[in-house]
């Protein structure tokens, strides 16, 4: 049976698969009106279906896997943790393997983290639900019991807990559960392909107008704010948009003058996927928290991580001496042992470097110049990104940067498009106003090759061109 465009609305759905499949299943899948591939086994950048066909990770799933698939020394980590201690209870024991993993990161995240410590979690929603928990109890501990307030920014995403889901600016994520959630201010978010002060130098000077919505927004919750949380790069929501020179800076300077923390979301930028370990290297921003989460086990399991300061470390264990907060599976003994050998393996590798885009003949830099050549299509209004992280936007007019209509969805064709070859890619909408708008998140595992990457641009631009007819 041949469907009709609109009934393939999805991201990820294989015609092979799609024709032969159930839409009702034993399991409440993200969509109960598309049917997926049945996904069987993962080698270096490719997935395979049950079919047997094989897709190139272009997109890491989603911003996920930065080692690729199928490593067998993770698979020997986890089953050798398993074998030794599955499971503790961290109320009554911490593990060897919690305590090294713990040191290691701390030492990959650097100086600045000093004497800080790390909390493990099991993914980025959870990080984001502690370090916002973390920041009000910091802030109590430390005598200001009256700032509570989380500010962030619009078209930004920290997850889809309720309390993450209350600092997100994704419009589509978030419209129904409103009532449900406590809101704070959101600031705007420098988007320099769609600049708000109608600039003209690239943003060179948006930074500090940006930056001072900030600081007119914690004067107005006049004493309450007990943190800012942001994404150093955006991710999904706006698709590798970079913050204009000296905006982070600035930040940061504000935040430390009104006492506000400030906490950085690398769950999707973190661990070397931007080609530094962490992407507010780039900026020499210094944050008081560090949520990271994906690349932290590349998928292997469930994993996420709190990184914190010794400043807000030291408060507590000062203070109450305790952190009043906790999940049965925080520092589960074999998603850290899985985690702990991800690090190995991206440091033995030095995947970070490979990352790099800013260095010739890495893979990074091979994605940028690929992706860069993608410029010359009528649709493509802007390629952005740094390291493995780009985001390519799409407009129906490139002079006038106007969206396609949100019904076309247009990058949702370009990703049907792409599978259909075999490709992954990553597609979004409403990167400008929360529902128009469409852009592609291109994230690879960080094994990619210039190979990969060639085949894989090649069939992206034949995938536009389908999209376009
Ligand atoms: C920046 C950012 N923060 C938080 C999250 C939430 O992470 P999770 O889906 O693991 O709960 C995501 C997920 O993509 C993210 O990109």
């Amino acid at each position: 049976m041949t469907r009709t465009s609109s009934e393939f609305d999805n991201r990820f759905v294989a015609e092979s698969t799609v024709t032969r499949q159930d839409l009702r299943s034993p399991v409440l899948r993200r969509s109960l009106r598309k049917p997926y591939p049945v996904a069987v086994r993962g080698e270096g950048v490719y997935i395979w279906d049950a079919d047997g066909k094989r897709y190139l990770d272009f997109s890491g799933s989603a911003a996920v896997n930065f080692i690729g698939h199928g490593v067998r020394e993770i698979a020997d980590a986890m089953l050798e943790q398993v074998r030794q201690l599955e499971f503790v209870h961290t109320s009554q024991f911490t593990t060897p393997v919690t305590e090294e993993f713990a040191a290691e990161l701390l030492d990959f995240v650097g100086e600045h983290f000093r004497g800080g410590a790390v909390y493990f979690t099991c993914g980025g929603s959870e990080s984001i639900e502690t370090a916002l928990k973390l920041a009000r109890q910091y802030q109590v501990e430390i005598g200001q019991p009256t700032r509570y307030q989380v500010l962030s920014r619009s078209q930004s995403y920290h997850g889809s807990t309720l309390g993450a889901l209350a600092v997100s600016g994704n419009r589509k994520r978030r419209e129904i559960y409103l009532p449900m959630v406590r809101e704070f201010a959101h600031v705007g978010i420098p988007y320099c392909y769609r600049c708000d002060f109608d600039c003209a130098d690239g943003c060179r000077n948006c930074g500090q107008q940006y930056a001072s919505e900030l600081e007119r927004a914690i004067e107005e919750a006049k004493g309450e704010a007990a943190a800012f949380i942001f994404e150093p790069m955006s991710g999904a929501t706006l698709g590798a948009v970079i913050p204009p020179p000296g905006y982070l800076e600035s930040i940061a300077e504000i935040c430390g003058r009104h006492g506000v923390l400030l906490i950085a979301d690398e769950v999707m930028t973190g661990m070397g996927r931007t080609g530094r370990n962490f992407a507010v290297e780039h900026w020499q921003v210094a944050p008081d928290i560090l949520v990271t989460a994906n690349g932290l086990s590349s998928g292997y399991t469930p994993l996420g991580a709190v990184i914190v300061s010794k400043k807000v470390v030291d408060a507590i264990a000062t203070g109450s001496g305790a952190f009043l907060h906790g999940f049965t599976y925080n520092a589960h003994p074999v998603s850290v042992a899985v985690g702990r050998a991800v690090l190995r393996r991206v440091q033995s590798l030095d995947l970070v470097g490979a990352a790099d885009s800013s260095i010739a003949g890495t893979v990074g830099s091979a994605l940028k110049t690929a992706l860069e050549s993608l410029r010359d299509l009528d649709v493509v209004g802007d390629v952005r990104g740094l390291g493995l992280l780009w985001g390519v936007e799409f407009v129906q007019d490139k002079k006038s940067k106007r969206p396609f209509p949100p019904e076309r969805n247009f990058a949702g064709r370009v990703g049907q498009s792409a599978l259909r070859r075999g490709l992954l890619v990553y597609p979004m909408q409403g990167c400008v106003d929360g529902v128009a708008g469409d852009h592609l998140l291109i994230a690879p595992p960080a094994v990619v090759t210039a190979e990969h990457i060639g085949w894989g641009v090649e069939q992206l631009r034949v995938a536009v061109a389908e999209a376009v007819r």
